[in-house]
């Protein structure tokens, strides 16, 4: 029987308990990303709603790491340009940065000066959404910037963890494919 994307990709997931600290039920996505078939069914879901051009963006935002492996290809098949948000210390030219909390310690995000320019049209990719901080760094970064961030997009969404909640009512707006509650 034909199961919808949404069930199909979420169908290829792998949980780890347990990681990186106890109490963790890891999401990991690699599964998705290994398999040809699956890889094509989530980058064409991601590519298939930016391309209306209601919803198209005018750069692509992509956070350390595993958003940048989703947000270059998403940006390549859309035909635009690609921005990294890195993990503080990596990127060389003039940076604006944000700390934030993470669901188990906290980081600092980074991006450069000149990746946006006041007014455009972000779209911010991750892979996931946990607590949002993460997601609300980068939103914060973009804006610093000048620049909107039209949507925010992940494969997977946690729910219980309250950070598309929280996200949604600092005014972003967020599309996912699998959610675990
Ligand atoms: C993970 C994940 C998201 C973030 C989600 O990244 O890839 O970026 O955590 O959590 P949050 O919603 O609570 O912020 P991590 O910082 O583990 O880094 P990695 O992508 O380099 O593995
Ligand atoms: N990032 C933050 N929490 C996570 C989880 N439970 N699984 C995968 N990545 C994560």
């Amino acid at each position: 029987t034909a199961l919808n994307v949404n069930d199909y990709l979420k169908s290829h997931m792998r949980t780890v308990p347990d990681w990186p600290a106890p109490g963790v039920q890891f999401r990991d996505i690699t599964p998705l990303l290994q398999d040809p078939r699956v890889f094509r069914v989530l980058i064409d879901a991601f590519v298939h709603r930016y391309m209306d051009p209601a919803l198209r963006p005018d750069v692509v935002a992509g956070l350390d790491a595993r958003g940048f492996i989703l947000g270059s290809v998403i940006a390549y098949e859309l035909g635009l340009g690609f921005v990294p948000i890195r993990k503080k210390g990596k990127l060389p030219f003039t940076t604006v940065e944000e700390t934030y909390e993470l669901e188990y310690g906290s980081a600092t995000v980074e991006l450069h000066t000149d990746a946006v320019k006041p007014g455009q049209r972000v779209l911010l990719i991750d892979d996931l959404i946990a607590t949002g901080g993460t997601m609300m760094a980068g939103k914060k970064l973009l804006e610093k910037l000048g620049a909107t961030v039209m949507e925010g997009a992940a494969i997977v969404d946690l729910p219980e963890l309250g950070g598309s909640d929280k996200l949604r009512q600092g005014g972003l707006q967020l599309f996912t494919l699998v959610a675990f509650e």
